[in-house]
């Protein structure tokens, strides 16, 4: 078990994972637990950060936990809607704010707390995003800085380690936020950072063998950094005895499988190689709605990787690369995942007859935590760079219906477009990049001839979870390189456009 360090109760802020995200590049441990579902070891944790919320205090029914436990006994330190919820409920006053308040302001110190505010600038800019304000600090409130429109930017309570802040420490545009949250969790509450990938990489192991001892393990491979990192850890606890499967859906890059499979093979890994790609391919037969597709290939995965995981005798153990956001997310303030917009997630995956017994070894990092996990196991840099892929492979690349010649054809110009990224140096700078193949055919001219043939589309995007991203601004020279080698290669392809959507609106995958 990592230790128990920082604890963060979230109000459901569109922001309570970036506190996270800066709490661990501090090399610091937390967890984020909904305000309404304290953890049963809430004690163990050191300190405690409350989150932003987009509720208000002021509403019906506002979040209000009983903190008689946290606040007081240990360092707390309360953010936005967690220093407003602080002084509502302690004797304060919080009432709707007579300006905007979103965006930059500067700070000034009313009052140098020498710790809290140590190293942050006079004038330092901070993030605000907020309509209410707090107009009288709690009873025993001592207001530390201000801001041009917000009297009550930073309080603390006398005789406690209890501090409030209006704005978020967490976003980029507060210049020192970090700093803020380090002096807050290092002198004040004094925490260890102690929570480096090496350290991360060495208890995983140790718990993985005292969780799974000499029983078997089974694990889907898929090509991505995740299960690459997940496998890597476990293969370390637990040699041979972990069996992992790699299922060629038909669906995947060019080469891919076969490239893959060898970079597994060389790593050491138990890893078995199934082509299942006519059975994806009868199992896709027909279909064009991306939520039909997806639940084909999910389903037929789920046969194959079963019907291949009963070969293996006395497997009790399943393993799953599911990362910490996908954790957060099923069990949020509202309970469940947000709104499904399209289906694309693993927990819980896959069904309960399979009667294995889940073991996860990433559930409480993020994605930047796992490739840096993965570094410090030595994995192949290349293989640890590589940009995400959705589950469904080319199939939802594929606008409408699948057939094998579409899927020959996206592979091509796939391939043509990801090797010149890398060949220009360019790949390493976008975060996802693929080819889309449109349901349209457009007139062209090859030779003399008149040509009625396949558009595609490419998309290069750039973002740091996937959740917003914007299209990338790629050389024109690139562009019209890239373009060229399609047209002339790939035969069936006679036009190239590029996406410049953002996401939102628009999302990474068309469909
Ligand atoms: P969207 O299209 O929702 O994609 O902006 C966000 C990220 O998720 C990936 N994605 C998927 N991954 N199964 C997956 O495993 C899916 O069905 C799926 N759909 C989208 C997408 O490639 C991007 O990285």
């Amino acid at each position: 078990m990592q230790q128990h360090n920082v604890l963060i109760l979230d109000f459901g802020s569109q922001y309570t994972q970036l506190i996270a995200r800066r709490v661990r590049e501090l090399n610091i441990y937390c967890e984020i637990h909904p305000y309404n579902k304290l953890p049963k070891n809430s004690n163990e944790f050191k300190a405690v950060i409350l989150s932003g919320s987009p509720s208000s205090v002021r509403s019906e029914d506002p979040p209000h936990p009983d903190l008689s436990e946290i606040r007081g006994k240990k360092p707390l330190l309360a953010v936005c809607y967690g220093a407003q919820y602080l002084a509502h409920f302690s004797g304060g006053l919080v009432g709707q704010s007579n300006t905007r308040e979103y965006g930059r302001a500067n700070l000034s110190f009313v009052k140098n707390d020498e710790v809290f505010l140590e190293g942050i600038a006079i004038g330092s800019q901070v993030w605000m995003s907020h309509s209410d304000t707090i107009k009288e600090l709690p009873t025993g409130g001592l207001r530390l800085a201000s801001t041009h429109d917000v009297e009550n930017a930073a309080y603390k309570i006398e005789g406690e380690d209890t501090y409030a802040i209006q704005f978020h420490p967490e976003v980029y545009h507060s210049t020192d936020g970090k700093q803020l949250l380090e002096n807050f969790l290092v002198k004040i509450a004094g925490v260890a950072q102690t929570f480096t990938p090496d350290s991360f990489a060495e208890t995983t192991i140790r718990d993985i063998k005292a969780k799974v001892g000499e029983d078997k393990v089974v694990l889907g491979l898929s090509g991505g950094v995740d299960s690459t990192v997940a496998a890597v850890l476990l293969h370390k606890a637990i040699g041979s005895n972990l069996h992992c499967i790699f299922v060629n859906n038909g669906l995947l890059r060019k080469n891919e499988f076969t490239d893959v499979l060898k970079q597994y093979e060389g790593m050491g890994l138990n890893v078995k190689g199934v082509d299942a790609s006519e059975r994806f391919m009868k199992a896709l037969a027909g279909l064009s709605d991306p939520e039909e597709k997806r639940k084909a290939i999910g389903n037929a995965f789920i046969e194959v990787f079963d019907a291949e995981a009963n070969q293996i005798t006395d497997a009790k153990w399943l393993a799953q690369g599911t990362i910490y956001p996908d954790v957060i997310e099923s069990v949020s303030v509202n309970g469940g995942p947000s709104a499904t917009i399209k289906s694309h997630h693993n927990v819980g995956g896959l069904p309960d007859f399979m009667k294995l017994k889940i073991v996860e070894p990433l559930r409480m990092i993020f994605k930047d935590e796992v490739r840096r996990v993965g570094a410090s196991l030595g994995i192949d840099k290349e293989l640890l760079g590589r940009h995400p892929f959705p589950g469904p492979g080319l199939a939802i690349r594929i606008l409408g219906d699948i057939t094998p010649e579409k899927v020959a054809i996206l592979q091509e110009v796939d391939a043509v477009f990801i090797n010149g990224l890398k060949d220009s140096g360019l790949y390493d700078k976008v975060w996802q990049a693929g080819a889309i193949l449109l349901p349209v055919n457009s007139v062209g001219v090859m030779g003399d001839e008149r040509t009625y043939e396949k558009v595609v589309a490419l998309r290069a995007v750039e973002s740091t979870d996937g959740m917003t991203a914007d299209w990338v601004n790629l050389p024109y020279e690139f562009l019209q390189k890239t373009s060229n080698d399609i047209i002339n290669k790939v035969k069936g392809v006679n036009r190239v456009v590029y996406d410049i959507s953002s996401k939102p609106p628009a999302t990474i995958e068309w469909e």
